[in-house]
């Protein structure tokens, strides 16, 4: 059997060491495809695989039918909507995911984003602190989770919204569990962003919701940027000179949000949320092990297509 790990941003080292162990202790062979800059690369690495691990690769259905031997696919990762699942199932892939093995690396670099931020990126004049001021999690999954665990050291206020997570789940934490998006951006100081990209959630940060955030306000984006309206985010920055974005997925208007936003607008060059030893070393194990666990006793454990 041969395993695949495809990664355009390579793990750590000590992280592919780790999990060449896991696929050879299994008896498998591991093929490394890192920083490629072509699909064309990936086309050619899928054709003989067996299994494939990847971070934010695509696997789309060009992917999938190249990929003949293919069985299946786990995303070193939270996010899987880099994975057409659709296809995935009509290829008669199995894809999964490795939750919760990256979250505190994304948790902990929410906070060397908002520092940066609110000590005015370091410019020399005076900024303010996060104690005392009102945290928004919005949704309260595991990086969410790990970010009020990390916010209570700050001194912050917490409040968070998920439509999916029970109220007592959130308010156990000594979180205040809030009924609506509105409700939260209206209450809060910062917002914390920790969606998924979806169908549903796709531009839902618009200028409505924006706009009822208080002076001064900071949206932090570690999840996705597509979950982002950024037409009407650009508008309401225009429109509030207070707002700040920050950012570790880059917009698709970058150079425009750089242009007219200088001082209050910071986006990372690559997502660098996951990019700890640590993290890559969790998910990247965990794959390998979950790949072991389906192909030699079926375990399908974390699947998230039908
Ligand atoms: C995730 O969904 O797990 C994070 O966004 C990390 O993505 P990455 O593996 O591409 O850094």
């Amino acid at each position: 059997m041969k395993v695949l790990v495809a990664t355009e941003k390579p793990f750590a080292k000590i992280a592919v060491d780790g999990i060449k162990k896991e696929i050879e202790g299994a008896g498998f062979e591991l093929v490394l495809l890192e920083k490629y800059t072509d699909k064309v690369q990936l086309l050619g690495a899928v054709k003989d695989a067996n299994a494939i691990i990847i971070r934010s690769d695509i696997i789309d259905a060009e992917v999938l039918d190249a990929a003949k031997e293919l069985k299946i696919v786990v995303r070193a990762g939270a996010g899987y909507d880099n994975v057409d699942l659709n296809a995935a199932t009509a290829h008669g892939v199995c894809v999964m995911n490795t939750p919760g093995q990256n979250s505190n690396a994304v948790a902990e670099l929410v906070f060397g984003l908002l520092v940066y931020a609110v000590r005015n990126f370091y410019n020399g004049t005076s900024g303010t602190e996060l104690m005392g001021k009102k945290l928004g999690i919005h949704a309260y999954g595991n990086v969410g989770r790990n970010v009020a665990r990390v916010a209570k050291g700050f001194g912050m206020e917490l409040y968070a919204y998920d439509p999916f997570c029970p109220k007592d789940v959130i308010e156990k934490d000594g979180v205040k569990a809030v009924d609506s998006a509105e409700e939260l951006y209206k209450t809060c100081n910062i917002v914390s962003l920790h969606i998924p990209a979806t169908a549903e959630t796709k531009n839902s940060i618009n200028h409505n919701l924006l706009a009822n955030m208080p002076k001064g306000a900071i949206l932090v984006n570690t999840a996705r940027k597509e979950v982002i309206n950024e037409d009407e985010l650009i508008q309401l920055m225009e429109e509030r000179p207070d707002f700040k974005y920050i950012t570790d997925i880059m917009p698709a208007a970058n150079a425009k949000f750089a242009e007219l936003f200088a001082g209050r607008y910071f986006s990372t060059p690559k997502k660098m949320g996951a990019q700890t030893a640590e993290a890559n070393i969790n998910a990247g194990i965990a794959a390998a092990k979950q790949i072991v666990g389906f192909l030699k006793e079926g375990c399908e454990k974390f699947r998230v297509n039908k």
